[in-house]
């Protein structure tokens, strides 16, 4: 296997030839925010536009899980250009998005809120208005619930069930504000394709998708 070496933050860190800088740092201990990633994904959608780095020699930043780490590569996960950039992504995700963590089963292990104490972010941020989408939440399934008004579009529940499993119950609909997650059709999840594996709701990385009966796993 061919390597290359390249430095972030400081650290010089080796990653395997053609590696997404996102995964070089998380593999050597370097968190960069991240919601829509998939190692697995040869072309990563970037939907989330949460993990801009600055790559020395390059006028603006770049996402993470979309640029090829390279020989003598110079990175900085903590430039003001990169961080503006995704705070801003992630007001902008705030603003659209139910922050109810008190009373919330994913409170404590919600990658939002990871994502919000490394950025300096509050969850509660008033930046942008608050436009909330108010739709009804999925409880037909036996094993899970789904709160759309906590989803953030990822896409891992989907990735999950369609290309790992093969099944493909979950899939978007509808395009801008109105973009969600749901089944074919429209179905509750309980009268869909769905085979309660329950590995969606292990890939959510937010309180979307909830055990219904370990309600914070
Ligand atoms: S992880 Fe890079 S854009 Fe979402």
């Amino acid at each position: 296997m061919k390597t290359v070496s390249l430095t972030i933050d400081g650290k010089k860190v080796k990653a395997r030839q053609g590696e997404k800088v996102l995964w070089a740092a998380l593999d050597n201990g370097i968190y960069i925010p991240n919601l829509c990633a998939r190692r697995e994904t040869l072309a990563p959608d970037a939907s989330c536009r949460l993990c801009w780095v600055e790559v020395k020699g390059k006028s603006q930043p770049v996402t993470a899980c979309t640029e090829t780490s390279e020989e003598g590569m110079v990175v900085n996960t903590r430039g003001p250009a990169a961080l503006r950039l995704a705070r801003t992504a992630l007001e902008l995700l705030l603003a659209s998005n139910v922050v109810d963590c008190a009373n919330c089963p994913k409170s404590g292990s919600c990658e939002l809120q990871k994502i919000a104490a490394h950025l300096k972010v509050k969850l509660k941020t008033r930046r942008f208005r608050k436009l909330l989408r108010n739709l009804p939440v999925d409880s037909s399934s036996p094993v899970f619930t789904y709160d759309p008004n906590k989803c953030v579009l990822c896409g891992q529940c989907i990735w999950v069930c369609r290309e790992r499993l093969g099944i493909g119950a979950l899939g978007f609909a509808h395009r801008g504000f109105n973009r969600r997650m749901t089944t074919f059709g429209d179905e509750p999840i309980g009268q869909s394709e769905c085979q309660e594996c329950r590995e969606c709701v292990l890939a959510c990385p937010t309180g979307a998708l909830c055990f219904k009966d370990k309600p914070g796993s």
